[in-house]
């Protein structure tokens, strides 16, 4: 029975030396300490035994059965906690893995340019003014003196919404409600969206933007039209810039000029971009015409000013050198990336 003893002892330890699962192991203490397992059919067996033995097989059994069960809570435990550190090891994040690359959106090229312009005429007092997108014809046309016979609503070709509204066609409404809203001296730039039923091309679109321009107080002349606007053009493109005065005519303003600006891709040498003149053209300007302050009813005996406006556009795609302007629209990722 000793050798029994000693036998059950060595096999389970053996077999406990093994077990990985809680199901094993359950397996094992039915197997060695249950009710029908094998040290239990030997204690039954006790009876059998002489009354010196038993005291002796009874000690060494009760050692067998502590010493298996101390195991199993042993290899319980065991279990339990290599079960833990697996789950632990689940659970890991790696830090040092390389991280999944978010796209990151970028400023619009109109939008940068914008912004820069806007920079420079803020560093000169200006203000920014802004008006709405759907304007009265009055305030599109008749008020800049452009009246409805006038040959100048030919060359804008105007969306209608009704005989009295339209879609602007031009950022100089704005100086008309600017001048209707504050009193002289008004210093103001007024970027925004324009629309002309123009069909799409590489330099034409149906919507572009502009940025006007309008300075009104006492003894403005074209002096400070052109210091100002020179100015603005060496802190935009650089201080080597030169620029010139064409005379040129608009309804809104007398006397009015196109400004020209040394040609930044050849440096005025001449090239494809200046058609060979070393010149480029970049905006239209003048002295605010007596009719359009009176309109406004500011006194053009007390009151003068000037104003201008330039298409941004075109600004953006000479600073850039786009050639097409529906990029501009297109929202096409692989050219927006570039900025
Ligand atoms: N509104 C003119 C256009 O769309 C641009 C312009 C020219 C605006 C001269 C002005 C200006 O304020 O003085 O062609």
């Amino acid at each position: 029975m000793k050798e029994n003893l000693q036998l059950i002892k060595e096999n389970a330890l053996e077999e406990l030396k093994k077990v990985v699962s809680k199901d094993e192991l359950e397996t094992i203490r039915v197997k060695y300490l249950g009710k029908k397992g094998e040290l239990t059919s030997i204690l039954r067996g006790m009876g059998k035994l002489s009354s010196e033995e038993r005291p002796i097989v009874g000690k060494l059994a009760n050692e067998v059965r502590e010493c298996i069960d101390n195991l199993i809570t042993k290899a319980a435990e065991d279990i339990k906690n290599v079960e833990k550190q697996k789950r632990l090891q689940n659970e890991v994040i790696d830090i040092s893995m390389p991280g999944k690359k978010q796209r990151v959106g970028k400023r619009h090229p109109l939008d940068l340019t914008l912004e820069n312009i806007k920079d420079i005429f803020i560093s000169m007092g200006f203000a920014i003014e802004e008006g709405p997108e759907v304007e009265k014809d009055y305030y599109n046309f008749e008020a800049l003196n452009i009246p409805k016979d006038h040959p100048a609503r030919g060359e804008q070709d105007t969306f209608y919404i009704n005989d009295n509204v339209v879609l602007r066609t031009q950022t100089s409404p704005i100086q008309i409600r600017t001048m209707e809203n504050e009193k002289p001296p008004i210093k103001m730039i007024a970027p925004g969206k324009v629309y002309r039923s123009d069909d799409l091309d590489a330099t034409h679109s149906p919507i572009f933007y502009q940025v006007e321009g309008l300075v009104i107080d006492k003894g403005i002349t074209f002096a400070d039209l052109k210091g100002t606007l020179e100015t603005f053009v060496k802190k935009m493109f650089g201080d080597e810039m030169e620029t010139k005065f064409r005379p040129h005519h608009f309804p809104f303003t007398e006397p009015s000029a196109e400004m020209d600006a040394t040609c930044f891709v050849c440096g005025g040498k001449g090239c494809r971009v200046c058609k060979n003149s070393g010149w480029i053209e970049i905006l239209g300007c003048g002295m605010v015409h007596p009719q359009v302050l009176r309109n406004c009813g500011i006194d053009p005996e007390v009151y003068s000013g000037f104003a201008f406006g330039f298409g941004l556009d075109r600004m953006v795609m000479l600073k850039y050198g786009i050639d097409d302007i529906r990029l501009l629209y297109e929202s096409d990722m692989r050219f927006l990336d570039q900025f």
